[in-house]
């Protein structure tokens, strides 16, 4: 993987400035994620048109409307999530915009000047801020949500989710920063610092992955010293370990969809990059299983 992708992706330091300033570029990845998303939120609006909840959008790392994206070399624009939410139709009643980045934000304010039949609010926040706040500001009686998680790397905090899961009303598609989870949980613990430790602690809710992904090393050096911890969990496990922590929090989380860096659904080649997750937090048994079978077939088909 190269520097740039590192540097995009990752955000090794779990920051809310991890995905800078300067212009990103998405991948395969990006229009597979949004497919899902734009297929989920016809889906739902539909599903939910008879009844008398206020449907809620809520794009918590909302970005410009647009993306580009680098597909086999050929760069492409195409409509970012705030975008395809905005298109659906049926709509929703309210839509939340949250976006940490002044540029973005511009470009935010101008989309809702584009829509002004719709109920749009732009909120300038670090996203776990803003969510947290958000949970509190409905009663989650008469309203039901879709909420989409697309950080560039280790920004989701696993209190956020708590607060999510709690509302027990918003149905989650989250793009896991598989890569980050990886990186950051170095194979040599010797490589782990603070920095590292917290940011997956962070994420994961949990102190527990050390002892799920890391072994004392057998062998001692010469003088009897021990050698340090090594992980031991391969990818898949580490991933395994998300989503048991997650089914942990959640009423249903489907089985996730790995996003690779190049080739295309079907074929996918390189590194895998992140993990397309969905999450109902409604624990009526006749909600999620509707939820997640629409987020199945919509997963399988892509
Ligand atoms: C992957 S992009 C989102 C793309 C967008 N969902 C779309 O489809 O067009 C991630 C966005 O999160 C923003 N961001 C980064 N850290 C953030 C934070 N802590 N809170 C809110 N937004 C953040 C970035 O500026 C960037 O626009």
């Amino acid at each position: 993987m190269g520097q740039q992708v590192d540097n995009d992706l990752l955000g090794e330091d779990g920051n809310a400035s991890a995905g800078g300033d300067q212009h990103q570029f998405g991948g395969v990845w990006t229009r597979i994620k949004l497919e899902a998303l734009e297929k989920y939120l016809g889906a739902f609006n539909t599903a939910l048109s008879k009844q008398h909840f206020t449907r809620i959008y809520v794009d918590a790392f909302a970005g410009t409307g647009r993306c580009d994206i680098k597909v086999n070399g050929e760069k492409q624009s195409i409509d970012g999530s705030a975008r395809r939410a905005l298109a659906a139709n049926p709509g929703f009643h309210k839509y939340h915009f949250i976006e940490l980045l002044p540029r973005k934000l511009d470009a935010l304010k101008s989309l809702a000047e584009d829509h002004p039949d719709k109920n749009i609010e732009i909120v300038q926040s670090d996203a776990n801020t803003a969510l947290k706040l958000l949970c509190t500001q409905y009663q989650w009686c008469n309203e039901r949500a879709v909420l989409f998680l697309d950080p560039f790397g280790m920004h989701v905090e696993w209190t956020t989710l708590e607060a999510i899961a709690k509302t027990g009303a918003i149905d989650v598609w989250y793009l896991f920063p598989y890569a980050g989870l990886y990186r950051q949980a170095a194979k040599n613990a010797d490589a782990l610092d603070a920095v590292k430790e917290s940011s997956l602690s962070r994420v994961l809710g949990t102190d527990a992955w050390r002892q799920a992904f890391y072994v004392q090393k057998r062998q001692t050096d010469m003088f009897g010293g021990d050698d340090g911890d090594e992980r031991n969990a391969d990818h898949r496990e580490m991933l395994d370990f998300v989503s048991e922590r997650l089914k942990g929090l959640f009423a249903a989380v489907t089985a996730p969809k790995v996003l690779y860096q190049g080739g295309d659904s079907k074929n996918p080649s390189g590194a895998p990059l992140f993990a397309l997750y969905f999450a109902a937090s409604n624990r009526n048994p006749k909600a999620f299983g509707l939820a997640t079978k629409i987020a199945k077939d919509i997963l399988d088909t892509l």
